[in-house]
Parts: structure tokens; sequence; C-alpha cells
């Protein structure tokens, strides 16, 4: 019988979260899950507010507890009397009491399994935000990092008839996480995305990629299996409506082919999506893609070969109802907004959102910008915070490498230009560069104000520039604005990735009473009518398009919203400068089709 625990010796544990660091989730224990047969876990989960992570000092997952004699201890928690929560969400927004909670809870329900010869099970957690660890029938099965990406655990070997499971998640906010402590949004707690178990056979495609060869002709496809064992074989590849029918040899574990095939391009305007089937052996994936090619040449962003200006707009992802957990409804909506604006292009900040989203964006056809939250003043000479960092990034990557609409990966926002700040960010974009497809790598950069131009040493790492920009608010005269760019000569596109100006929906005033529309669409007017004519300019994503939880803003027109949104927070207003901006868009989308 295992060593009993000295049960009182967890009150002087203080470093009791040792024993779960091992068993990472990481990028490399990520499955293919397109097609695959799965079980919701989502729905009711017993529950409790831990604040003093006393389920893992304690180790409540154990659910037996004895001393040295072998005396069984009273204990502190019945899960089964526990009070239910439907998950996935995110706690804040579910009761009053949980608003501002950011701490640990401990989410366990039942469920049965019927084990089945050589399967596989793994259990997916859509996100959870900030630690996730994961217990499984009294047994430590591993545990995540990360706020808004997807984690895999192998479940196989602790499955049972009827099993218990264990999710203990912590929101808490920390200076040595990316994010760290402070941002300009809200920190929802939570697991806020589907959970699942997904059944694989013993051997199973870990990774599919595809995309157009990267060979400019737009008449070749390459497709690429990874394994999850390093065996060799052959793998097959179907895409019926190319007439497509394919072999993929695969040599210890891993194969790439290139095949004939002329698809329909995606555009956003086009957003053609086509069947793409692979299997080996037992195992069996498909995915609905869209091919195209991005790429900068001669300082243009050339889409299948096209010059581009990217109309965008900026948008977090969060409602008032639901906090981080967005429904479909909810994304669609965005993305309808979007388009109402103008928009070709979105830059969904600061952080990878639903993997839906970009689903959604192929299918309605809509350009994505996606981030990882590499915000402000992260912990750069930190080696450990620099593997979460681009952990983060490669699980984003991998989660939505077969996304056509994915056009740009950025690897952070708004951080100071310092030696560590430049090693840690560079080498995210190199990773970005290596694992991230046909993508342009970008980042979110600041003005050098003292110089008053672009002058980031980032840039040399990046495909596309971005610029937060706040000329006529943050620094009270546009004249900046037309000197900043007359100063500024980047051999790369520019996006500008913000600028903007708090209103409060239908408060009014003058141009320069700051809070009010008329303020907001007069910075609008002003900003437009410098960055139109800037010929290295080749998108802009204003912040942003509705108003959002923050808890930094607490003036009378903001009581903890940020309200730059050209929206109000519930999404039911547009405020006078969206259409400042619609009005923009739609004479860029006239130039454009004229040139057609
Ligand atoms: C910054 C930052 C945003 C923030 C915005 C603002 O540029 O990137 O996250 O919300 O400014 O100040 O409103």
């Amino acid at each position: 019988m295992e060593k009993p625990k000295i049960y009182m010796s967890d009150i002087h544990l203080e470093d009791y979260t040792e024993q779960y660091e091992g068993k990472k989730a990481t990028a490399d224990t990520m499955v293919f899950d397109g097609g695959r047969k799965r079980d919701l876990l989502n729905g009711q989960w017993q529950y409790a507010v831990d604040q003093y992570d006393t389920c893992l000092r304690q180790q409540w997952f154990k659910e037996k507890h004895f001393d040295e004699n072998g005396y069984t201890l009273p204990v502190d928690y019945s899960f089964d009397e526990w009070p239910v929560m439907q998950l996935p969400c995110c706690w804040n927004t579910l009761e009053e009491k949980f608003l501002l909670y950011d701490g640990s809870m401990v989410f366990t329900r039942k469920f049965s399994y019927r084990a089945k010869e050589k399967e596989t099970v793994v259990l997916k957690v859509g996100a959870a935000n900030y630690l996730c660890r994961v217990f499984v029938n009294g047994t430590y099965i591993g545990m995540h990092r990360g706020g808004s990406t997807p984690a895999y655990f192998n479940l196989t070997d602790s499955l049972k008839a009827d099993n218990r499971i264990m999710l203990v998640v912590d929101s808490t906010r920390r200076e040595t996480q990316v994010p760290t402590e402070n941002t300009d949004w809200f920190n929802y707690g939570g697991v806020y995305r589907d959970i699942e178990l997904i059944y694989l056979p013993e051997i199973y495609i870990k990774n599919f990629q595809i995309e157009l060869a990267p060979d400019g002709t737009f008449s070749r496809i390459q497709a690429k299996v990874e394994l999850s064992e390093k065996v060799s074989g052959k793998a097959r590849i179907a895409i019926e409506e190319l007439g497509v029918q394919s072999q993929i040899l695969i040599e210890d574990g891993v194969g790439t082919a290139v095949m004939d095939g002329r698809p329909e391009l995606w555009t956003p305007d086009t957003p053609k999506l086509y069947e793409v089937k692979v299997s080996y052996g037992e195992d069996s994936v498909s995915d609905n893609v869209g091919f195209r090619e991005i790429k900068v040449e001669n300082g243009e962003i050339l889409l299948n070969g096209k010059p581009v200006f990217l109309r965008g707009i900026s948008c977090h992802e969060e409602s008032v109802e639901n906090g981080k957990g967005l429904t479909e409804t909810e994304r669609i909506e965005n993305i309808m907004l979007a388009k109402q604006l103008g928009c070709n292009f979105m830059r969904i900040a600061h952080y990878p959102h639903n993997e839906r989203m970009a689903r959604l964006a192929d299918k309605m056809g809509i350009m994505l910008w996606e981030e990882i939250p590499v915000y402000w003043a992260i912990r750069f000479e930190r080696e450990k915070t620099y593997q979460d960092a681009e952990n983060q990034l490669r699980e984003l990557m991998r989660r939505d490498y077969n996304r056509a609409s994915v056009i740009v990966w950025s690897v952070g926002n708004e951080n100071a230009d310092t030696d560590e700040r430049l090693k840690f960010m560079g080498g995210l974009a190199q990773c970005a560069h290596r694992e991230g497809g046909n993508r342009l790598v970008s980042a979110a950069c600041l003005v050098d104000s003292e110089k008053n131009m672009i002058s980031d040493r980032l840039t040399e790492y990046l495909d596309v520039i971005g610029l937060n920009e706040y000329c006529g608010w943050y620094t009270p005269d546009f004249e900046k604005l037309p000197q900043l760019m007359a100063n500024s000569r980047p051999e790369k596109p520019v996006i500008i990735t913000e600028f903007g100006a708090d209103a409060l929906a239908g408060h009014h005033g003058t141009i320069t009473d700051k809070g009010t529309e008329e303020c907001q669409a007069y910075v609008y007017e002003r900003q437009i009518q410098t960055l139109r004519d800037i010929d290295y300019i080749k998108g802009m994503t204003p912040w942003i398009l509705y108003d959002f939880r923050c808890p930094r803003r607490t003036s009378s027109i903001q009581k903890y919203y940020n309200r730059k949104g050209l929206l109000s927070e519930d999404k039911k207003y547009k405020k006078m400068a969206f259409y400042v901006l619609q009005k923009f868009y739609q004479e860029l989308g006239k130039e454009e089709k004229n040139q057609a």
C-alpha cells in the first residue's frame, strides 16, 4: 500500500504545486481532431470555490485520506453534494458573487466508459484560464498552462467503467505568466470552451496540415501527416470535389505529398471550402479547407497574387452575458457587424479566440489576425515565461494551421523595445516563421515617441509591421501623425493595428469633449484623413468593434468598461464613429472593385 500521507502536513506544504508540474499538455501532445468520434463532457459539473487551493494541498482527488495508522480522516469536501455549474462557462458572468473572483475552482463529475479493444481516449479541454490540472479516478493526469489554447490529455490507462474526473482551474493573474497580472481587459476564469472525450485507434493521425504548395503556381496542393507512432506505411488523402486521390508515403511516422489540383482560390468574397479526407490504417480524419496564398512583395500584401488593403477592425472575445465564453450566435454577430462596417479583415485580439471563430471566418469570408497574449510588460528575461509564450504560439498555430482565413500570426502587443524583449519576441517570430505555414508574421508595435517614428527593432523579424498609435487621444495633437508617417520609412507594409478614442454611447458634446461620440468620430475623421494617403500603410484595425469590460477604467463614462468600441457593449447601439469608418471602407471597397 502506498505510504500513508500525513494529513496535516498539507498546511505546511508551501511548494504544494511542484507535484503538479509534470505531464504537461503542450503543442506536442495535441491531437488532430477533425471529423473524429467524440463525446461531449459539457453540462452539469459539481464545483467548489477553492480560494486556498486546498484541493491540491490535501489531494482531494484521492477521495480517501488516512493517517500513519490507517485511521480514516474526516474530509473537507463532498463532491456529490456540491452545487452544480453548467460547463463550459466563465464563472465571472454566471453569478454576481463570482464577478471579481480570481483564483481556483474545483470542478468534478462522473462519466461511464465502455472500453474498446486497443482504443486510445483523449480528453480535450478547449480552453481553461489560466492553469488547469486534471485528475481521473484519483490519479494526476497532467496540467496545462495558458488561458486561451486547447489542451489534450491521454486518459486511456486511467479509465474504468465508472469514472470521476476533476479539473482544478486557477485564474490567478501572475507576473510570470503570459499575459502578466496587468492587462487592459477582464480576466475571465473557468473552463470556458468545450470539454470532450475523443476516441482514437491505437496508432492515429496526430497532426494533419494542408495548404497550397508554396510554389506560386496555385495548381499544386501540399499535405503533411504526422502519426502518433514512428511507423512507416501509406496514408490516403482525397479531395473529391477536386478529383484528388493520392497516397502520402509515411517514413518513421511522418510524410508529405504534393499533388496536382487547381482549387478555386479562397478570398473573403469567394470563401470556397473543400472537404478533405485523410486515412491511415484504422484511423480517418477530415477537414473543411480553403486554399489561398498570402505574401508580401515590394511593399504590397498580396492575396493570391493580387494587392489587398486590409479593411479591418479589432475585436476582443467577450460579451456582457457570457464573458469570454461566447456563443456561436455571438461569434457570427461579431463577423456580421465587421462585414457591415465594410471589413475584409479582423484583428481578434489579444489572445487566441475560440477555434470556431477561424472556422466561421473561413466560411463567412473574412481574413483574421490571430495573436498570443505577449502583452505589455512580460517577464522577458525569464526562460520559463518564454517557454509558456512559445507553447501558446505553437498550440495556436497547430490548432488553426488549416484555416485559410488566418493570414497573420501576431507574437504580441505594445511591448517596450528592450534587449530582453527583442530576444524573446524575435524567438517567437522565428518560431512562427518555422511552424506557421503560409502566413504573415507580425506584432503590434509602439511608436518611438522620442523620435516620433516607427523604429522598433522587432520589425526586422516581421513580414508586416503592426503599429498602435493614438494621435488625437493619448497624444494631444493630430499634427504629430503626418510627421510620424513622414519620419518613418519602413521597407515593409504597415498595418495600423490601433487608433481610436473612448465614447459613451449616446453621450454628446463638441469634438473636443473627450468621451463624447462627436469627439470619437472626429478622431476617426482626422486619423483617416492622414492614413489614407500613406502609401506604405496596407491595412488598419482601429480599436475596437465594441466596448468591453476593463477593471482599469473607472471614469464616469467608463464604469469598468473600455469605451473605444464603435458599438456599445451590448452591440445594440452604433456610435457616430461607426459610420465614419464604414464610409471610408465603402469607398475603399468600391475602388478595389473598380481596379479588379
Ligand atoms: C492599447 C492596448 C489595448 C488597450 C488600448 C486602450 O493599445 O493594446 O489593449 O485596450 O490601448 O488604451 O484602450
